[in-house]
């Protein structure tokens, strides 16, 4: 079902805006599969029309659009800011008495990740945390988003504290708040101790409740910081990548196993929200979502619609209505190949309060488009990057922005991932493309706050070259260069550009 295939690297072409500067270049997808096959019309679910098809539902036309020939300018106090997790940047594996977590295992296991990478060095982050504090001045940015590697916190996932750990995050928001940037804190970033999968880890739902102690104590640790946090990062990935593809830690290949995955980590995440209200923690929280408007092919609108399901709507509707849809799982083309009945059976009385307990922000984390075809598979109708899961469609991000505030209670937005890959794996400094899609990215943001969307923040992934999951070191996301043998820094020039948008808060046409 997830056929390995070599990847062809696209020529280089930096004239070229994002849209066009790749060719497809499918290998073994973390995510997606895409099947090949270009749409010539397309429907969103849930959203636009494109290529001139009727829509499914909320009928304003989204073609390809043309910025203004001004400077689009973003309200005072928005947030700009760029994105990090633990394990791909701490390194340091093993410092101050972290245990083990999940990715350090599967990183061990012959195969599984490009290179046979592992979490070290990482950017060197968690030595080099001053230097990079620095970075982040000299790019403007006004927060930094990271994670808090729970292994460092409670080393097997339960029971005691490991202060020296607490100790390093509590430094590290003081650098960050001395220097006026504000924390935006992501609890889980998919490096589950291995002692809780040991235990069957989110497959069972004693790890929600020690996600939720764990939670705690974080809270407790930062009570005073005021930050922006973030419960669960991308469940979706964790879950079907994960536990169902097998191409992420831990390595599952079981349908039934990632959808009690989404719905443990989404119980996690409702029952963090209990604690942080209850312990009168200072700042906000939500909950990161990837979310992919979903395009369907003439023809292809029912498999699209389960598709949407699958990817977006179980876990927006969850989360935010406090209810599943009845069609993202089942044996139908384009639904989470698992029993229903069963995944209920894990739905307990008084789940879906907790799930929708009401959060401050949704975080909307943004790569890209899909589109479906007639017999439920997920096809590719647009450029993809060196990332072969990422087809290329700004405009896909105000569909996607301008869905939320028409179809889900309103609730202030925040993009806290968007970004692309280097062309090659080889370190980069001449980056165009990176240049161009984050433009175009910001003009749609800006796009949409003009048309009413309350979008609050966008965050760059990443800040920095890092460990990037089964694509080990040799796929490069950040804005500044790492060489992995000196971790020596280097701004690459979409760094530069990022710092004018910052500086003006406002994106100019090209
Ligand atoms: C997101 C992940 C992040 C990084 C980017 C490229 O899905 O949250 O850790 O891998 O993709």
């Amino acid at each position: 079902m997830f056929p390995s295939r070599p990847a062809a690297r696209p020529a280089r072409d930096t004239s070229r805006s994002a849209h066009d500067a790749f060719r497809d270049g499918p290998e073994l997808d973390r995510r997606t599969v895409l099947l090949g096959g270009v749409a010539a019309g397309a429907v969103l679910l849930g959203g636009c029309t494109r290529s001139g098809q009727a829509a499914v539902s909320s009928p304003s036309p989204s073609v390809a659009w043309a910025p203004p020939a001004e400077p689009m300018t973003f309200p005072t106090g928005y947030t700009w800011g760029a994105a990090t997790s633990a394990f791909q940047v701490e390194g340091s594996t093993t410092a101050d008495g972290r245990g083990q977590s999940v990715w350090d295992t599967f990183c061990a296991r012959s195969g599984r990740v490009k290179g046979g990478a592992t979490g070290d060095p990482g950017a060197d982050g968690y030595r080099r945390w001053q230097e990079d504090i620095a970075l982040m001045s000299e790019l403007g940015i006004g927060a930094y988003r990271f994670s808090v590697a729970w292994p460092r916190i409670q080393p097997t996932g339960s029971g005691p504290v490991n202060q020296l750990g607490v100790d390093w995050y509590r430094r590290f928001v003081d650098g960050l708040l001395e220097a006026g940037i504000r924390p935006a804190v992501t609890l889980f970033h998919w490096d589950l101790p291995q002692a809780l999968q040991d235990a069957g880890g989110w497959a069972v739902r004693d790890t929600a409740e020690r996600f939720a102690d764990y939670a705690s104590i974080v809270f407790d640790a930062l009570a005073d910081a005021d930050a922006d946090w973030f419960t669960i990062n991308e469940p979706k990935t964790h879950a079907y990548v994960g536990h169902w593809y097998g191409s992420h830690a831990p390595g599952l290949r079981d349908p039934q196993v990632a959808v009690a995955a989404v719905h443990h980590q989404l119980l996690a995440h409702g029952l963090a929200v209990q604690r942080f209200r209850e312990q009168g923690t200072s700042g906000r929280i939500g909950i990161a979502l990837n979310l992919m408007p979903v395009y369907a092919q003439p023809g292809a609108e029912e498999p699209a619609t389960r598709v949407d399901a699958a990817e977006n709507r179980l876990f927006l509707d969850a989360v935010l209505t406090g209810q599943y849809p009845a069609d993202a799982i089942g044996p139908l083309p384009g639904q989470v190949p698992a029993d229903r009945d069963r995944f209920d059976a894990l739905v307990l009385d008084g789940d879906l309060a907790t799930i929708s307990e009401p959060a401050d922000l949704l975080a909307v984390q943004y790569y890209g488009v899909t589109g479906v075809a007639k017999d439920g598979s997920q096809v590719s109708i647009h450029p993809t990057s060196a990332a072969s899961w990422q087809q290329l469609w700004p405009e896909g991000l105000y569909d996607l922005l301008v869905r939320l505030r028409d179809e889900y209670p309103a609730i202030p937005l925040m993009i806290t991932e968007n970004g692309i890959p280097d062309e090659t794996p080889e370190l980069t400094i001449d980056d165009p493309y990176r240049t161009a899609y984050l433009r175009e990215h910001f003009q749609q943001a800006a796009r949409a706050i003009a048309d009413g969307v309350p979008l609050e923040a966008h965050y760059v992934w990443s800040l920095l070259d890092n460990f990037e999951w089964g694509e080990g070191y040799q796929q490069r996301w950040g804005i500044v260069a790492v060489d992995f043998d000196t971790q020596e820094r280097t701004p690459k020039d979409s760094f530069g550009f990022y710092r004018e948008v910052i500086a003006a808060n406002a994106v100019a046409p090209s």
